[in-house]
């Protein structure tokens, strides 16, 4: 039995109070969601593979200065990270048209984009993640100015280095999401990136066969959800099936 203190439960993951002051655990539950809950399925080793590529992820932000929740990775399903103050603002950056932008202004899915797009999301479910301009934010206090300003910044930060790695070994960003943080540290505070950088938050499409790597998967019923993840982790060189074996390095793919 579990006698760790559980301080939230959400969709996707279960946060633990941590082993240290200022910690938390983050489990990687198997559970898959879509359209606010409305769809929802066990894909079993999902979990698993999340921790592991989101660890991928954060270490290498941390790796190129962008500060993270991050700590260090505990078990297969299990990562100790910071806690945080999350702002209640889901960050959204998109490259290449897909999802609801499609719907909203008429684009056809895979329509690149004129330059790469950042939009808010207000986080309540209740009312299905309403997109929402800055001046919300700021009128409600969800953030400050400067916390925006910060935010957009890391994001295209982000965005970069992660449209750069997985072009590397032959995949489009298509688009992600992020959401942060404030840490406080006695009197200062600064905003992190916080939750889960995974294929359950990216749009991912195979630049040679355009093939879909990520949730839509499971969100237009396209099937091998895990297959896929499992795809985007050998190529990243996260191996995940032969846990004995070393990490071998990103798969270069070359496109054509
Ligand atoms: N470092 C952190 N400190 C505190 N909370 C965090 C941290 N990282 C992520 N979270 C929050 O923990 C929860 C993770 O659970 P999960 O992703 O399953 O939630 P969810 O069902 O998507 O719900 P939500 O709408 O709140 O994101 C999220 O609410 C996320 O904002
Ligand atoms: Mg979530």
């Amino acid at each position: 039995m579990n006698r760790r203190r559980r301080i939230y439960e959400g969709k996707a993951k279960i946060l633990y109070e941590g082993p240290e002051p200022g910690t938390l655990i983050q489990h990687f539950k198997d559970d898959a969601t879509a359209f606010n809950n409305q769809k929802h399925a066990l894909i079993e080793g999902k979990g698993v593979l999340n921790n592991r590529i989101s660890e991928y992820m954060f270490t290498n932000l941390e790796a190129i200065g962008i500060p993270t929740h991050f700590i260090r990775r505990l078990n297969m399903r299990e990562q100790l990270v910071r806690s945080v103050e999350i702002v209640p603002v889901e960050v959204v950056v998109r490259n290449v048209a897909a999802g609801s932008i499609c719907k909203r202004l008429g684009l056809e899915e895979g329509t690149p984009l004129p330059r790469s797009i950042i939009e808010f999301y207000y986080k309540a479910d209740e009312l299905n993640d309403p997109m929402v301009t800055e001046e919300h934010i700021t009128a409600f206090g969800w953030a400050t100015p400067q916390e925006i300003d910060d935010m957009i910044s890391m994001t295209q930060r982000v965005n970069d280095f992660l449209s750069g790695l997985f072009l590397g070994v032959g995949i489009r960003l298509v688009d992600f999401k992020l959401e942060f943080g404030r840490q406080y540290d006695n009197d200062m505070v600064r905003l992190i990136v916080a939750d889960e950088i995974s294929p359950d938050g990216c749009r991912l499409w195979d630049i040679q066969s355009q093939e879909k790597l990520d949730k839509d998967r499971f969100r237009r019923d396209l099937g091998d959800l895990i297959e896929a993840y499992q795809e985007v982790a050998r190529r990243l060189g996260i191996l995940v099936e032969n846990e004995q074996g070393k990490h071998q390095g990103p798969i270069l793919v070359r496109s054509s």
